[in-house]
């Protein structure tokens, strides 16, 4: 699947129009183009493939969204260290995006309320975890870099992965156990993104500092692979039964996922 063929190189019929006058030099476009070929290689790692058939394992699911909430703590610590810094600012919206207190639920549902006690952070997650820190305390702009690759790819792929993991988990259908992909402060993902890549386009910044931000969001999906990766080997190991509750290739998926 080719995610982004609706962004355009910047030549064709209708570009200025559907893409409202966007450049090839602009931020959002460049990030687009930049991670293409990164994004078809996440999307095709096994994790996700299974994820997406209704392949999962519930234990894979909770440490999943244990990697998930050590690697969004992370993230909104540095954004809130660095939320008044002119590279970030325009690009702050706790109420809208920020997952980690929903994460903490959901790990509380699946764990029960000792769960702190429970939790691990691995290692893949911990690099991940590490470079992020490492970004926001020595080069916030890259930050930037890495809220895009987690908030934009939530915003489009969320509710199809919710859709996935409610039926396949059996979880109650009121949203416990998946308050991580439900973004209740956002009407319109769509329109959303529209205005943060618009936001990111408004960002006082050098071409070269661009060109490191496109490298920095191809490391943050290196990054997200690697945790796949582990998931995966852990799975390898869990004997549990797989509920084979995917979405139709035809169905819900190909309708939402875009939203
Ligand atoms: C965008 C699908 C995995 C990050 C998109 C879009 C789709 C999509 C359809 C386009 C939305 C739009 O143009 O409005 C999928 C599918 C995945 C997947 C089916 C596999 C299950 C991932 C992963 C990441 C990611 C693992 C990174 C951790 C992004 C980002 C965008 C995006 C950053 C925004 C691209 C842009 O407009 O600049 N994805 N995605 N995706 N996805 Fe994914």
């Amino acid at each position: 699947m080719d995610p982004r063929s609706g962004v355009s190189n910047g030549s064709g019929p209708g570009y200025e129009k559907e893409e409202n006058n966007l450049s090839p030099e602009d931020l959002s476009e460049m990030l687009a183009a930049g991670t293409k070929e990164v994004h078809e290689k996440a999307e095709n790692t096994q994790f996700v493939k299974d994820f997406l058939r209704g392949r999962i394992r519930k234990e894979l699911f909770k440490l999943g969204a244990v990697a998930l909430y050590h690697t969004y703590t992370a993230m909104e610590e540095e954004i809130e260290r660095n939320k008044d810094h002119p590279h970030f600012a325009p690009l702050y919206f706790p109420a809208e995006l920020h997952r980690h207190e929903a994460l903490a639920r959901d790990i509380e549902y699946f764990y029960g309320p000792e769960w702190k006690s429970q939790i691990t952070c691995s290692e893949a997650t911990q690099r991940y975890v590490d470079r992020i820190h490492q970004v926001g305390q020595e080069d916030p702009v890259l930050l930037v870099a890495h809220a895009y690759t987690r908030y934009m790819g939530d915003l489009s792929g969320g509710q199809v992965l919710r859709k996935v993991a409610q039926r396949a988990l059996k979880l109650p259908p009121t949203g416990e156990g998946l308050e991580f992909y439900q973004f209740d402060a956002i009407h319109s993902a769509k329109a959303f993104k529209q205005l943060y890549r618009s936001r990111m386009n408004e960002l006082d910044l050098d071409v070269e500092t661009k060109k490191k931000l496109v490298e920095e969001a191809v490391k943050a999906f290196h990054f997200n692979m690697e945790v796949f990766e582990e998931l995966e080997e852990i799975g390898k190991t869990i004997q549990e039964d797989v509920l084979d509750a995917g979405m139709s290739a035809h169905g819900e998926m190909g309708g939402d996922i875009s939203k």
